[in-house]
């Protein structure tokens, strides 16, 4: 097998397309993107030596899902990031048809990189292999491949996305898998040296306690505890992206799912104890394969690719560019509930600000913009009211509120996107709705009252439209803050 051309192909298509990326007026100004070609997952989450890294999914070659390397940012931030070399190519036996998804550990003041070698056989037959890569300068990375070899028994090839932690002097790990019933599940997996693994079973799975036909594959397991910030209590939680759940209403209405489940973990019995409903973290139309780590401020970070596999139909994809990731942001539980709130570093690129307060009937202009970060709060309403944004000729962004359904709703369908349907959650009787939204020049997430809610979604606006309007049926009472981004 030629490996010696997949980093000069990869060289070769960025000299070829940068150009044309760059010139797109849709390239987002503070989420990582890639410099050509497609991402997705993030990967490897991690902060080593002082630095945020970040490594996501990145087919350098072109917007389809082929050639997955590791492209690898780092950050004193969050928000400003600087390209590094890319840490791992396909261009090793085990991962000769991608280096698929993974986690990073820092141990021994070593950084770590567990992710899936993906082959394809002679006949296009699937073969995953976990493997480890490891750095003593978070740059350059030695690889040992394979560390799992075969899946457990009872179960297909389709095995991926390690997700390690470190417990007790021993090392964990969960992995997204299916079974030979087609049913998706997570297992976890244990190693005392970090090159050896055992594996130790299964922990949660579609038809495994309470979770009823529950997808053919979960792919990007997540697991970590959070403490209450309330009640004290440390609580468990597993993230993962289950493929193949049925629309339920205003529920798993893009084409996959993210969520979590509250529980607690049994090493012993290897068993994930469900003690809550799967709730999907983000009501947008673009989040999938989140994965999570834990800072040296102690905070619970969270990022998560803004698209979604298989409803890509992107208009960027004509300047040689597809997808992002979402802003990071902080996990926290508060009196048994989970909450998704900005990180503290979204102040720090606040530029010129605008205010606008009163009474508003019918609509308002109260400001443009494209790249912002805008806080609204509404009192004293009967009846929908909300924000449009990005507004112009043919585009506009709406953030309403339906007051006769009790529900929060997500409107793009104005402006150049592939999927046209609503977002919606219930929020029930409230007296007071906040919001914080960032847009950014193809995106916008919105965070609803202290981050309960979460919407993430890609939009398209023409170039000049910016407008910020406030619009209400009959009176509402509004207090806004804005602050153009730095
Ligand atoms: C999720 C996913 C992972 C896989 C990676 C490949 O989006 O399909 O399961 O490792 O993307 O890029």
């Amino acid at each position: 097998m030629d490996f010696t051309k997949v980093k000069e192909n990869e060289e070769r298509a960025i000299l070829e397309k940068r150009e044309i990326v760059k010139k797109d007026f849709w390239r987002q100004k503070y989420h990582i993107q890639g410099i050509v070609g497609l991402i997705n997952d993030p990967n490897g989450f991690s902060q080593f030596k002082g630095k945020y890294h970040m490594f996501y999914q990145w087919n350098p070659l072109g917007t389809n899902h082929k050639n997955k390397t590791w492209a690898h940012s780092v950050s004193d931030d969050l928000l400003h990031w600087k390209r590094l070399k890319t840490a791992l190519r396909p261009d090793t036996w085990y991962s000769k048809d991608g280096a698929y998804s993974g986690s990073a550990i820092v141990d021994d003041d070593k950084l770590y990189l567990f992710y899936t070698g993906n082959v394809k056989d002679c006949d296009g037959n699937r073969e995953s292999y976990q493997c480890l890569a490891v750095s003593s300068d978070g740059e350059n990375f030695e690889r040992w491949e394979p560390s799992i070899v075969n899946q457990p028994n009872g179960y297909t090839r389709h095995i991926r996305d390690p997700k390690i932690w470190k417990k007790d002097g021993k090392f964990y790990a969960v992995i997204g898998i299916q079974s030979e019933d087609l049913e998706g599940k997570a297992v976890l997996y244990s190693s005392e040296n970090i090159k050896d693994w055992k594996f130790e079973g299964e922990i949660a799975g579609a038809n495994h306690g309470k979770l009823k036909d529950f997808g053919f594959m979960w792919e990007c397991p997540d697991y970590f505890q959070l403490k209450d910030e309330k009640t004290g209590e440390v609580k468990d939680l597993l993230v993962f992206s289950p493929q193949g759940l049925e629309p339920e209403g205003d529920l798993y209405n893009n084409k996959y799912q993210t969520g979590y489940l509250f529980g607690k973990l049994d090493y012993k019995k290897t068993e994930f104890e469900i003690s809550s409903d799967f709730v999907e973290i983000d009501r947008g139309n673009d989040f999938y394969a989140p994965q999570s780590m834990e800072d040296d401020k102690g905070r619970r970070l969270i990022v998560g690719w803004m698209g979604i596999p298989e409803e890509e139909d992107f208009p960027t994809v004509k300047s040689e560019w597809l997808h992002c990731l979402t802003l990071p942001r902080e996990l926290k539980v508060i009196d048994g509930k989970l909450y998704q709130v900005p990180i503290k570093e979204m102040e720090s690129i606040r530029g010129e600000k605008i205010e606008f307060s009163g009474k508003v009937t019918g609509e308002v202009k109260v400001g443009t913009g494209a790249t912002y970060e805008l806080k609204a709060k509404f009192t004293d309403f009967n009846s929908d009211f909300g924000l449009k944004l990005r507004t112009g000729k043919n585009s506009e962004t709406v953030l309403k509120f339906d007051y006769n359904d009790k529900k929060f709703v997500l409107d793009r369908t104005k402006g150049e996107q592939a999927d046209k349907r609503l977002r919606k959650v219930y929020l029930g009787d409230i007296s007071e709705l906040e919001l914080t939204v960032f847009v950014d020049n193809s995106s916008v997430e919105v965070f609803i009252n202290g981050g309960q809610e979460v919407f993430s979604s890609r939009i398209f606006p023409e170039k000049e439209a910016n407008g910020i309007i406030v619009f209400a049926d009959k009176d509402v009472n509004v207090e806004i803050e804005k602050w153009e981004w730095k």
